[in-house]
């Protein structure tokens, strides 16, 4: 039987490059298809993360003519340690650049954002199309999130025989606007420009390309993929995707459950398992001697890592801080993003020493202490597409504290009465987006916590279900082969 060809397309890749979910999936998701015996291969700019870790990528193509003022580039090809080949896109003068990779160093977005992901997006395209240089040709490219939203936007206006197109959603808030001048820029035709291309209210807008014109679109959870389809939740896009909604699903994230595993985590003090907790009471003590808290095992603690964005509704915690201080439970908060956010932690910290701690910055290490070493996982979200997070938390059984929405909502569940005797309970879900909600779910979870058999039992449900990429990555085969066979 032939295997089936796909080009995942990707602007982040973990462990290389990443500043949040996206990452994660596009570094195991892809392996996990393999392991299905589905011949994936990702195309990912040869960020210098990259560079380093495959300096012998061998050039497989010159890349000239992309049209617009796209500049040329080169294709190189390698492989990583598990197997997973990666087409690399190296142009210096976009990719070449240090740190997080859309934004420099002051925390604003690189000017040619535009040029540099619509070169993603072309060279996505052209290896979809029938100028393909490579002898290997896809049947269907796998876009995902507004940095390569435009390859099926490309590949319509290119014409010709052309490989199925699929975009998955991560994130709708990001949506990839540009100004009108970049049409031509991009090498798009002026008959781009209309409301069923990539014009957007005078902006042109790389998602919308996408959503208009990929074969299909899924999103990161069942829930969120019905939420953007309401004026609500749609960020503007609900009309195109309620239009399009025969071809819009969801499909749950799965989470790395080698890289994610209590049992075997080098970065935890002790290792430990569903049958055997014990473990979980020293990596609090470590966590909470690194992070300079009171070294007491009565205390709840409270972890939490995160971007620090409005999507995370964290600011309804500093607001909060007298009652949580005096419920009391202490606070571990690892993130970095709005400078505000940041400067109220900070100052929490400051006013309750050893009992809130704040480290502002992107620490993997420390993220996996804090979910081994958290009593609870806080996730408010306003929204959330699937969330990883209160995943890797599930599995190491510290119970996320979350708002009901999205991937929150179809991964935890809030325990009450009836869900405990269902064995399903794993967590603590409020729905209204309030500093007042958000604290009686805590003092709910605090109340359980003071119940060992309860807790107990809602750590074991989070750990026992399977949260891996296996059933995930199914439902994305049998997409793929339904859509290829159309
Ligand atoms: P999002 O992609 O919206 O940021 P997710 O929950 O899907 O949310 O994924 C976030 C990923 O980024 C997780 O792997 C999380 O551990 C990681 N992460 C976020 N902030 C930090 C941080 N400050 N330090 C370390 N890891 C972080
Ligand atoms: C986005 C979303 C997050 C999701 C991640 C991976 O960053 O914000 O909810 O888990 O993508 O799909």
């Amino acid at each position: 039987m032939n295997k089936l060809k796909i080009l995942f397309v990707t602007s982040e890749i973990a462990p290389w490059v990443k500043t949040g979910g996206l990452g994660d999936v596009c570094g195991v998701l892809p392996q996990a298809l393999r392991e299905l015996g589905i011949d994936v291969r990702l195309l990912v700019p040869y960020y210098p993360a990259l560079a380093q870790a495959f300096p012998a990528a061998k050039r497989i193509a010159e890349l000239g003519d992309l049209g617009g003022k796209l500049p040329p580039a080169i294709l190189r090809q390698a492989k990583t340690a598990s197997g997973l080949p990666l087409l690399l896109l190296d142009c210096p003068t976009l990719f070449d650049r240090p740190g997080n990779p859309y934004l420099d160093a002051d925390g604003r977005d690189w000017q040619d954002n535009a040029l540099r992901y619509g070169l993603l997006s072309r060279v996505a395209a052209l290896l979809g199309s029938d100028a393909n240089p490579l002898p290997w040709q896809a049947q269907l490219i796998h876009c995902h999130d507004w940095q390569t939203a435009l390859a099926p936007a490309y590949l319509k206006y290119l014409g010709g025989a052309r490989a199925r197109t699929l975009i998955t959603v991560h994130n709708l808030a990001f949506q990839g606007l540009f100004g009108a001048a970049m049409l031509a820029e991009l090498g798009l035709p002026p008959q781009a420009w209309q409301i069923d291309g990539v014009e957007y209210h005078g902006y042109l807008s790389f998602l919308k390309g996408g959503l208009q014109h990929a074969d299909w679109i899924t999103s990161v959870s069942p829930t969120y993929a019905r939420e953007i389809q309401t004026d609500a939740e749609g960020m503007g896009l609900a009309g195109l995707l309620r239009w399009r909604s025969e071809q819009l699903s969801g499909i749950l994230n799965g989470i790395d459950d080698d890289l994610w595993n209590p049992a075997t985590d080098p970065q935890l003090k002790v290792n430990y398992a569903a049958g055997n907790l014990r473990g979980k009471a020293a990596n609090k003590r470590a966590l909470q001697q690194r992070m300079g808290l009171a070294e007491d095992s009565r205390m709840p603690l409270l972890g939490i890592i995160s971007r620090l964005t409005e999507q995370k509704g964290l600011d309804l915690l500093p607001p909060l801080a007298a009652e949580i201080a005096a419920l009391p439970a202490q606070l571990a908060v690892l993130g970095s993003g709005d400078r505000e956010l940041e400067q109220a932690f900070r100052a929490m910290a400051q006013k309750h020493p050893g009992q809130f701690a704040a480290r502002i910055g992107f620490d993997e290490g420390l993220a996996h202490l804090i979910e081994a070493g958290a009593d609870m996982f806080l996730m408010p979200s306003r929204f959330e597409p699937c969330g990883l997070n209160q995943m890797y938390s599930l599995r190491y059984g510290t119970p996320p504290v979350v708002r009901s929405t999205g991937g929150l909502a179809d991964s935890v569940v809030d325990c009450i009465p009836a869900t405990l005797a269902s064995a399903t309970a794993n967590g603590f879900a409020f729905k209204a987006p309030t500093a007042t909600a958000l604290l009686s779910a805590i003092r709910r979870a605090i109340l359980a916590w003071h119940e060992p058999a309860i807790w107990r039992q809602l750590q074991h449900n989070g750990m026992q279900r399977d949260w891996s990429w296996r059933a995930p990555a199914r439902q994305y085969a049998e997409l793929y082969r339904r859509l290829a066979a159309a």
